[in-house]
């Protein structure tokens, strides 16, 4: 009953895979942390403070349900693809090849703003599902409302803010690598020999911020546009010009979830963006207890920040979230195998998940709760 994922034992081998897939300074763009590193390993060590109880009494004899509904959208899997740039540098299909895996495994997909497929041309060829389309506001408020009004032609079900990329983050693996955005002609010719499926791929088709496409803004104008400082009277505004569900993401302090609920957002996503900006930063997961008592009901709460296993997942509903997001795993997927590789990634975390739900005698995601987990010493 509870199927494997096939391709890969473990996520830890499709990393590796992806990783002999990738140059090294895009492994760089893709793994590496802020500064020291010490929010991406707090996003991962926050897991182990907790551990799931199993159950003698409760065994569940049918598939559990992994259903959930959030922003309005019922999901197969409590998971959102979470927006990445520049997915056209990780894996062949880039943008389009994750969101068509994504929404075939029942989890929502989140078009960054600095993808390489355009708001447009996701809605035409991707989407079996609906999906959400990631806004970082652009300093010209012309050009925020042209994004949004576009998001909104093209149909997708919902936009998500994110408020916590004020300035560049700093991450020394990057530059150590001289790595520049896009990759430059001569870094794709000197990986021609060692990666030459994802020089060959450059060679083509050098990934581009698509969604600026006929802005007339270099790379680095759009870049200055868009990491900028978010406020509360920027998420009003931005509120006052979507109708439709709105999240935002990018929050950790308790009071921030009450203001997110007061002013009528109906998702906030707890995430320090994986620990690629902001060193020393508090784990999502830490803060998610405060989160959900802030919420009183309010509002649904995703977390994200670490996520690598079914269980890591199950520890996080059953502190109360609504579902979970993630990005690096399902890009090991697709630097290593494309769309393949991504559906691998989401058959990974269902089996874990539904296995974990048998041996804790959970008929469904809504029979887990606070009471079936215990904070460790
Ligand atoms: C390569 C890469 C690009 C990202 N680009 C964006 C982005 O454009 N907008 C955004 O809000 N978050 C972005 N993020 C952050 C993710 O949405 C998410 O918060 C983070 O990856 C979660 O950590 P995890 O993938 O380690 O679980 C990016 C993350 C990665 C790894």
């Amino acid at each position: 009953m509870l199927e494997g994922s096939g391709r890969w034992a473990d996520l830890e081998s499709a990393r590796r895979a992806a990783f002999r897939a990738l140059p090294p300074p895009i492994r760089a763009y893709l793994d590496s942390g802020a500064e020291r590193e010490a929010t991406l390993a707090a996003n991962r060590a926050a897991f182990d403070r907790w551990g799931l109880f199993p159950s003698v009494a409760e065994r569940p004899d049918a598939t559990p349900s992994l259903r959930r509904r959030l922003l309005g959208i019922d999901l197969a899997l409590p998971l959102v693809f979470g927006p990445a740039g520049m997915l056209g540098l990780i894996g062949n299909g880039g943008d389009l090849a994750a969101a068509r895996a994504c929404t075939d495994a029942g989890a929502l997909f989140m078009l960054s703003t600095a993808s390489n497929h355009s708001i447009e041309s996701l809605a035409r060829r991707a989407a079996a599902g609906p999906c959400l389309f990631q806004l970082s506001l652009p300093r010209d408020r012309a050009l925020a409302l042209r994004l949004i009004d576009r998001a909104r032609d093209a149909g997708f079900a919902g936009l998500c803010v994110t408020v916590d990329n004020p300035v560049h983050g700093d991450r020394p693996a990057e530059r150590r690598h001289g790595l520049r955005m896009p990759p430059s002609p001569w870094l794709v010719a000197k990986m021609a020999v060692a990666r030459p499926r994802w020089a060959w791929r450059m060679a083509r088709q050098r990934p581009r911020l698509a969604n600026f496409a006929g802005e007339g803004l270099s790379m680095e104008q759009v870049v200055d546009q868009i990491v900028s400082p978010v406020g509360w009277d920027d998420l009003a505004w931005l509120r006052d010009r979507w109708i439709g569900p709105l999240a935002v993401k990018g929050l950790l302090r308790p009071d921030d979830i009450g203001r997110a609920a007061a002013l009528g957002y109906q998702s906030v996503f707890l995430s320090n963006q994986g620990g690629r900006h902001f060193d020393s930063g508090i784990a999502p997961l830490d803060m998610l207890p405060d989160a959900i008592a802030h919420a009183r009901g309010r509002l649904e709460i995703v977390v994200d920040g670490g996520f690598r296993s079914g269980t890591d997942i199950i520890k996080a509903i059953a502190l109360g979230a609504t579902a979970c997001s993630t990005v690096r795993p399902f890009c090991y997927g697709l630097a290593a195998a494309g769309e393949e590789g991504v559906r691998h990634v989401f058959a990974l975390f269902r089996s874990e998940m539904l296995r974990t739900l048998h041996f804790m005698g959970c008929r469904s995601l809504d029979d887990l709760g606070p009471g079936k987990l215990r904070r460790l010493p």
